[in-house]
């Protein structure tokens, strides 16, 4: 019988290593082995302040962290976003009040259409694709692309170019921070493509708002003559149809609101940002990780067979625990504060530090997680931190949980599925996974 190798000890090397070189090293056991290292951070050093960084390993200390936007701040996402958008902004009004906007637009009651949509668009693919995709280009973020396209309504324009934008923004606002390792020229290249991007979905959006808002005025004065066409045709042509631009466009608020034109086109554009890359990124790592492990994959076919979801979802839920799109959330300290007051690890915090809150380690603390080894289908949901947590929590978090699992349960179910390979990675983010499946 083998005997186990003894447990990498990151911190013993973590800190032999000359200061320059640390936060690098640090990255590297982070993207190696971040359940190894984070096991180890909880147990010995619950909070790591490292060059250029402070990491936060436990549970409690993350929602701490996440529980006070004026405090821990978003200031790092402000130089990456345009428009004042509401996610560069901490408690304050524009923040609170077109989050909630955004909210009640995209109506929790859309959700079984839009799981069905996901399925249909799905199915689509995988009938075209004869047995073989790219997984990562022309399913896991066609899927959502196409969402972004029928159901927010973000219309006219080719999908690849939606991912492209979507894709450059995710990557400079999320993975081209002060704490990310990339050379000069790498994150010239980042920034230089989001700026280019970012240009064209703006002149996208103004074109998108101007149009749909014209056709929405001709369309009230044509509304009556338009229904008495479609009683004598029985014929729908499209002209009013349901996305959520057009709720936006619909929707009056009085100038006191400020919830204008121009904030309508910024939504918009975050509506498109913030889906595409996010959805493609978990989806196909939660596929790698079920196509990976046999008896787990069984048990996700039998599941996905079920005529409700709950149980295949739960299993999906708890894989992104293994695999999150990110295993932090990050943030900047406005002021002092000292966390985990009156604690043995409590730890006074300087203003303008970077924090990471390791929320992967915070799914895996025995705290919330019992036997967080294990893989455990149908655990606690609140305590996942799939779509973040606090006043930051994702805006798309419901549109999420039926876009995720629905587009792995459709692919899962295919006879004979497989990989040809791993993900193949560009940095941090997914850029091709074969995957065939018998005809
Ligand atoms: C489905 C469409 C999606 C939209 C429209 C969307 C949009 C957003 C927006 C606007 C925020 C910022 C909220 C705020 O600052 O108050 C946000 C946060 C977040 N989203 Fe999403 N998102 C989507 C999907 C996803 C998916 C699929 C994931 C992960 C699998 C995800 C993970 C997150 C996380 C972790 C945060 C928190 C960021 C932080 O705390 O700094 N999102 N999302």
């Amino acid at each position: 019988m083998g005997i186990a190798p003894a447990p990498i000890q990151y911190l013993q090397r973590f800190d032999s290593e000359p200061d320059a070189t640390k936060l690098a090293l640090l990255r590297k056991f982070m993207a190696d082995d971040p359940i190894g290292l984070f096991r180890q951070l909880r147990a010995e050093r619950p909070i790591l302040a490292a060059p250029g960084c402070t990491l936060v390993a436990l549970y409690d200390d993350v929602i701490e962290v996440l529980n006070m936007p004026s405090v821990f701040t978003v200031a790092l996402y402000a130089p990456k976003m345009a428009n004042n958008y509401l996610m560069m902004h901490d408690d304050d009004a524009i923040h609170y009040r077109e989050k909630s906007i955004m909210q009640g637009l995209l109506n929790r009651d859309d959700l079984p259409k839009v799981r069905k949509m996901v399925g249909e668009i799905c199915r689509g693919f995988l009938a075209e694709a004869n047995g073989k995709i790219d997984a990562v280009s022309d399913y896991c973020r066609l899927t959502p692309a196409t969402i972004v396209r029928d159901y927010f309504g973000l219309i006219g324009m080719d999908r690849k170019d939606l991912m492209e934008w979507s894709y450059w923004a995710q990557v400079d606002t999320f993975y081209n921070q002060p704490f990310d390792i990339a050379t000069p020229e790498e994150r010239k290249r980042i920034t230089d493509a989001h700026a280019d991007s970012g240009q064209k979905l703006g002149a996208y959006i103004g074109a998108l708002i101007f149009t749909r808002s014209l056709a929405l005025k001709f369309g009230f004065i044509s509304r009556p003559l338009m229904k008495l066409w479609r009683l004598l045709t029985g014929q729908n042509d499209g002209a009013f149809h349901d996305d959520i631009v057009t709720r936006m466009l619909r929707t009056k608020f009085p100038p006191e609101v400020g919830f204008d034109l121009k904030r309508i086109g910024t939504n918009a554009g975050g509506l498109l940002i913030g889906t595409i890359e996010t959805t493609a990124q978990a989806t196909v790592q939660a596929i790698e990780f079920l196509l990976e492990k046999p008896e787990l994959l069984a048990q996700a076919r039998v599941a996905a067979e079920a005529d409700s979801p709950a149980e295949f979802d739960s299993i999906v839920w708890e894989v992104l625990r293994f695999v999150p799109i990110s295993p932090y959330m990050f943030r900047k300290t406005a002021s002092a504060y000292t966390l985990a007051k009156g604690t043995a690890r409590e730890t006074t915090i300087p203003p303008g530090t970077n924090v990471l809150a390791l929320t992967q380690s915070a799914m895996f603390d025995e705290m919330a997680f019992e036997n967080p080894a294990e893989f455990r289908a149908g655990r606690n949901w609140y305590h996942y931190f799939t779509f973040g947590y606090g006043s930051h929590e994702c805006l798309g978090k419901y549109v999420g949980m039926v876009m995720i699992p629905e587009m792995v349960r459709q692919i899962v179910k295919m006879p004979g599925l497989k990989a040809k390979g791993n993900i193949v990675f560009d940095g941090h983010m997914p850029k091709s996974y074969e995957v065939t499946w018998n005809q």
